[in-house]
């Protein structure tokens, strides 16, 4: 741990929300890829509703622990529990039922670029139903299109519902993504690097209306982001990975951009 972070006797920072449940629950985690130990030994407790900015140098696993969060990648060892239910065991279907609940974000959206914004966003409804009206707009059912354009009039693109996602700016594409996210109705959700293809003013933009949303819907939120900036003011807990371990855990309030510095100097 880097010391100066977390003075000794400090609380712990998943205690910034005592008597929540832990939402998100690692212990041990490691991942190696060939011979390159990524990660070496990952505890993490997050609360329920809390929101983690998680930092570190490229390559420093960050990507990787999200997706070993989940299962997307496989942890050489190590458990996990995501909504008090352990996933290490879990057959594709368990599996793919607890995915539901958890919403992905990415900084490559990942939009069907000939689609309108509202089918795209529908598309989140396929997580927890399948089906065939799900696929276009016009084949939806009314809830599920009522509930779509919500979702798009919460990110404020009420809008352009009905314009196809080539014709939006990168903004408005990422926060179509999160829409569709929001449509999943996630407990947790996991944005990697989610405003790091914008330009500074929409990165800011698209994470007020994002952080806005987790904290009136009481989502759980772990991003990543290589912005110091965006990390302090949009979280309530700061984590650095260096070395493939967690080398700094501390409440945002109590962390500068100076004081994160450190996380990226060479392990
Ligand atoms: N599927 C894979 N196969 C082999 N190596 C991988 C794979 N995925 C990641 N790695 C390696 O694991 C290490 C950590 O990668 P990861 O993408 O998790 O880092 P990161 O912290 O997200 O970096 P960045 O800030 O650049 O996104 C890197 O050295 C990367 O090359
Ligand atoms: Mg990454």
């Amino acid at each position: 741990m880097i010391s100066c972070v977390l003075p000794a006797g400090a609380e712990a920072p998943a205690g910034l929300f005592p008597g929540r449940p832990r939402d998100i629950a690692a212990r041990g985690l490691r991942k190696s890829f060939g011979r390159a130990e990524v990660l070496r030994g990952v505890d993490l407790d997050v609360p329920r509703g809390q929101a983690v900015a998680l930092i570190g140098s490229n390559g420093a696993g960050k990507s990787t622990l999200l997706r070993c969060l989940m299962r997307l990648v496989e942890p050489c060892a190590g458990s996990v529990r995501i909504l008090d239910r352990e996933i290490g065991g879990m057959r594709t279907r368990e599996l793919r039922s607890l995915r539901a609940q958890v919403g992905f974000v990415f900084q490559k959206h990942n939009l069907v670029p000939r689609l309108c914004a509202l089918s795209n966003v529908l598309h989140g409804a396929q997580a927890r139903e399948h089906s065939p009206r799900l696929w276009l707009q016009m084949l939806a059912t009314d809830g599920n299109r009522l509930e779509a354009l919500r979702c798009l009039e919460k990110v404020g693109l009420g809008h352009v519902a009905e314009r196809r996602v080539d014709t939006l700016s990168g903004g408005q594409s990422q926060r179509v993504a999160i829409a569709r996210a929001l449509m999943q109705r996630p407990k947790i959700i996991l944005a990697d690097e989610p405003v790091a293809s914008l330009d500074p003013q929409a990165g800011m933009e698209v994470m007020e209306i994002f952080l806005e949303l987790i904290r009136r819907e009481g989502i759980t939120l772990v991003f990543t982001c290589h912005s110091l900036e965006q990390a302090l003011r949009y979280s309530d807990r700061v984590i650095g990975l260096r070395g493939g371990v967690i080398e700094l855990d501390a409440p945002s309030a109590s962390l500068s951009e100076q004081s994160l510095r450190g996380i990226y100097a060479s392990a």
